[in-house]
């Protein structure tokens, strides 16, 4: 890991007006340097509204058409589904988006197995990839109070893999199946933040930075990118 950086605000409107700046930051020098900007997008209920800020960005901030929108996981659900990742994103950016639009990859589940859906991703990025090294250029990711990050979830069998991008993870204590990016992928990147708020994570916050290191029980403990690691969280939680 190049670095990490810790940023505390006094509220979760000022976590995603943060995370806001970060993410134009991150993407005008990425278009700057590479012509591109390759996004993995996290689900959850926290990032909606950096969601939401970046689609009142004004003309120009961001060269939307040159940013390629990925997602870390998504659920057993189609599109159009109220516990979809994909409609959150769709609701609280891609419809608000006037002009111009990024390049959206959606992680294809409803209309088929989570594990063919996995397979089937996993080629769109390694297409996308054309041979080359596969590189987000930014991550962002939430938090559970279990210390599970996107469907990385505790004692699943998707936390072992490290030969694959994209798998299936069946998570028996929410009696669901996920897709979820690997630890290998989501490392790769350069610059990777978490958006983490509210009390109810402390528990998730202090086994992560804690002293015993146990990736089964606290997957976000897999989180060590190659680039930078950011935390954007609110005041209502102590980083130790
Ligand atoms: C999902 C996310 C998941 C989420 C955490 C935190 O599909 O739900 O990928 O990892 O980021 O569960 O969720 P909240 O932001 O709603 O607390």
């Amino acid at each position: 890991m190049k670095s990490s950086h810790h940023v505390q605000l006094p509220t979760a409107e000022d976590v995603a007006v943060a995370a806001r700046d970060w993410f134009v930051e991150q993407c005008q020098q990425a278009i700057a340097a590479r012509g591109k900007c390759i996004v993995a997008l996290s689900g959850g209920s926290t990032p909606k509204r950096l969601y939401e800020l970046l689609s009142e960005l004004s003309e120009g901030m961001i060269d939307w058409p040159k940013v390629h929108l990925f997602w870390g996981d998504e659920r057993d659900v189609p599109a159009n589904h109220s516990q979809s990742n994909y409609r959150m994103v769709r609701e609280a950016l891609l419809d608000r988006l006037k002009a111009a639009k990024p390049v959206v990859y959606r992680i294809p589940t409803g209309q088929q197995s989570v594990e063919r859906a996995a397979r089937e991703y996993e080629l769109m990025m390694r297409e996308f990839a054309c041979g080359a090294r596969f590189q987000f250029d930014v991550v962002l990711l939430g938090l559970g109070d279990d210390a599970h990050t996107a469907s990385l979830f505790p004692e699943t069998i998707a936390l072992t893999i490290t030969d694959r991008w994209v798998v299936a993870n069946q998570v028996l204590k929410l009696s669901t199946n996920r897709v979820t990016m690997t630890a290998p992928v989501l490392n790769s990147a350069r610059h990777v933040a978490f958006l983490v708020c509210g009390s109810n994570k402390q528990w998730a916050i202090d086994k992560i930075m804690g002293a015993t290191r146990n990736p089964t029980l606290y997957p976000a403990q897999l989180i060590q990118p190659e680039g930078e690691l950011w935390w954007f969280t609110d005041e209502s939680l102590k980083m130790p």
